[in-house]
């Protein structure tokens, strides 16, 4: 048992029953304290008391907020996405950053779906319609998902659970992922596809990988060139997946019908232009903002900062 202090700070908004395992854990000596909204400033000035520091995704762990961490042996992200954190300082500093891969997949996943739903039937625009006292039932036909293909580019924890629901829709899924063999796309009813033959084939397309380099405007012109007149674009997962000024250009020539956007490249993105398109519905980043979710991903990472302290390994590094 150690009686040292270890101080943790929890710098976004996290469920309070989520880090429950923290404030009732008595062979650590913790010290957690809640203080959100801080600037880049405040964060860089506070952060070297800390040896703990906990977010979600508003926090933007920088080099220069890892320079000044000199007592910062672990990183939390009470979430899936670690592209808010700069991994290469936090390694070249030892500092080790876990995420909660699992905690929010099926809130993802259903917000997916919703959103994919509401884009079909027109049901944002249709609802602020009526709020505004019209009573206009042409302007909203829609379009049914039964027999649509939804072409499914990240086949990932979030992915395979929006092909099972879309299943659930009848709609026919293509796959695609580095890393999903003809096996499993078998097991799991979808078909493997190129995202070119997703782009060319598609109905409805869903992007679910991480932000990296490689799926920065992973879609862009040259896809959305290849794509059916008509398709409509979710992305619940990281804004700058779809390149927004070519998803701007494909709405607006008429090419893409309509998009769902949970994330965007900079966010909040209470200025972004696509956000003036009525064919754009969207929601500010909300895809893990269920009671559900928050509380899970908060107990694994609070769970994980707890093991770690005591034995020196992590359950998701
Ligand atoms: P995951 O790691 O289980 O799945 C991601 C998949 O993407 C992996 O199977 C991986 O092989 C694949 N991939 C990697 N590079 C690729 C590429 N170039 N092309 C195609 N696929 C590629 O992660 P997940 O839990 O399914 O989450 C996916 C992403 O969704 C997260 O990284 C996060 O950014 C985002 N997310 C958003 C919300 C939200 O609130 N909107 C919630 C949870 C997760
Ligand atoms: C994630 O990567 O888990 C999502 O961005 C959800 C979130 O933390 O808001």
């Amino acid at each position: 048992m150690t009686t040292e202090q270890i101080n943790i700070l929890i710098a976004d908004p996290l469920s309070e029953d989520g880090i429950f395992p923290l404030r009732q854990e008595t062979e650590l000596n913790l010290n957690v304290v809640v203080d959100t909204g801080l600037t880049p400033e405040q964060l860089i000035e506070k952060i070297g008391d800390f040896h703990v520091l906990l977010v979600r995704s508003q926090t933007t762990v920088t080099p220069e907020v890892i320079k000044a961490a000199k007592n910062l042996k672990l990183i939390g992200r009470a979430g899936v996405g670690v592209d808010n954190i700069d991994l290469q300082a936090a390694t070249e500093h030892g500092i080790i950053v876990v995420n909660a891969p699992d905690g929010n997949t099926n809130s993802a996943a259903e917000h997916t779906i919703a959103m994919m739903t509401s884009l079909a039937r027109y049901i944002p625009q249709a609802y602020n319609s009526l709020k505004n006292g019209k009573w206009d039932r042409k302007s909203y036909v829609g379009v049914e998902l039964k027999n649509k293909t939804l072409g499914v580019v990240g086949f990932g924890r979030i992915g395979v659970e929006v092909a099972f629901r879309a299943k659930g829709q009848r709609m026919q899924v293509l796959a695609y992922d580095p890393f999903l063999t003809d096996e499993r796309a078998k097991e799991l009813g979808v078909t493997k596809a190129t995202v070119d033959e997703i782009c060319e084939a598609a109905d409805f397309i869903t992007v679910h990988t991480p932000l990296l380099p490689e799926t920065r405007n992973l879609i862009n012109k040259e896809k959305f060139a290849m794509m059916k007149d008509g398709v409509r674009i979710i992305n619940c997962a990281r804004g700058g997946i779809i390149n927004e000024d070519d998803l701007y250009d494909a709405v607006t020539e008429g090419k893409v019908a309509g998009a769902a956007l949970d994330v965007f490249v900079e966010e909040p993105a209470t200025d972004n232009k696509l956000l003036t398109l009525p064919q754009v519905i969207a929601t500010p980043h909300l895809g893990a903002s269920t009671i559900e979710a928050q509380e899970s991903v908060a107990v694994d990472v609070s769970n994980d900062i707890i093991k770690f302290f005591k034995t020196g390994t992590v359950t998701n590094p």
